[in-house]
């Protein structure tokens, strides 16, 4: 039995749901610029544009559920006797609207907004454009997405080192291996734990995991869940 899980996800898990990854064929990389849409230079230049952006994404949520995988990883928080965390990158809910409570998102999230201005942070599932107002401070123009961009530092940092120091089995599910620092923390945890990559190809890190399961996460993340759901792992 493990005492400590600790799973990183990635666009991977939520792609049978319908969303898209960021990389390969059909990724969201492919046809916008990350550093028009994914930088706080972009957002400076055309604020306009990355709130249309993650509009677009935000709406988006309204039409996909939760896949098998995230639904197997709630189910394994709920009944596994040991401590599991998600670690995800993903900015859609996926992850909680299938019932998984102990879970940080690293870098932010589509259903949170932010004020440049007061730094008050509230939920919603709205679109904002340059003409939206702070609710709590009244100011125009000063909503941000909640997300973290490239050159910003990813969020709960401070609880995922320990997270990974005490790990003793560390699952990354669906992630190509490409942004750091969640890249790395295969690194971290492999001192301590086992460390399983799910995904559909190889990823950048492959080598530093102990073992590979590759195939769709809808089917293997559930199977990989009730190996573990009866102590066969
Ligand atoms: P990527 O798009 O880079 O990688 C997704 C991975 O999932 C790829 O290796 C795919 O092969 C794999 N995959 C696709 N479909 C799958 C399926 N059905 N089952 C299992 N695996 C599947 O996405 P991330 O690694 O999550 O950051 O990207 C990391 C970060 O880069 C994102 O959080 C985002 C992006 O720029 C920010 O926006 C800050």
């Amino acid at each position: 039995m493990y005492k400590n899980i600790v799973i990183l996800t990635g666009a991977g898990i939520s792609v049978e749901s319908g969303i898209a990854a960021f990389r390969g064929g059909g990724g969201l990389w492919g046809d916008y610029k990350v550093d028009d849409v994914a930088t706080l230079n972009g957002y400076r230049k055309n604020p306009a544009l990355v709130h249309d952006f993650y509009n677009k994404r935000r709406r988006e949520l309204k039409d996909v559920s939760p896949n098998p995988a995230h639904i197997a990883l709630a189910e394994l928080e709920k009944s596994y006797s040991g401590r599991v965390t998600v670690i995800t990158q993903n900015v859609d809910d996926l992850h909680e609207r299938a019932g998984t409570k102990n879970l940080l998102h690293m870098h932010g999230e589509l259903l949170s907004i932010r004020c440049e201005d007061c730094g008050d942070r509230f939920k919603s599932d709205e679109e904002f454009s340059i003409e939206s107002i702070c609710p709590a401070c009244g100011k125009k123009g000063v909503l941000r997405p909640d997300i973290v961009w490239f050159g910003e530092v990813p969020m709960h940092l401070e609880k995922i080192e320990p997270l990974l120091l005490s790990a003793d089995l560390f699952i990354s599910i669906g992630t190509s291996g490409n942004v750091y620092p969640a890249a790395g923390f295969v690194r971290i945890a492999r001192n301590n734990a086992r460390t399983v990559e799910i995904n559909l190809e190889a990823s950048l890190t492959a080598d530093l995991f102990h073992e590979h399961i590759i195939g769709n996460a809808g089917a293997v993340v559930v199977e990989y869940v009730q190996k573990l759901l009866k102590g066969g792992v």
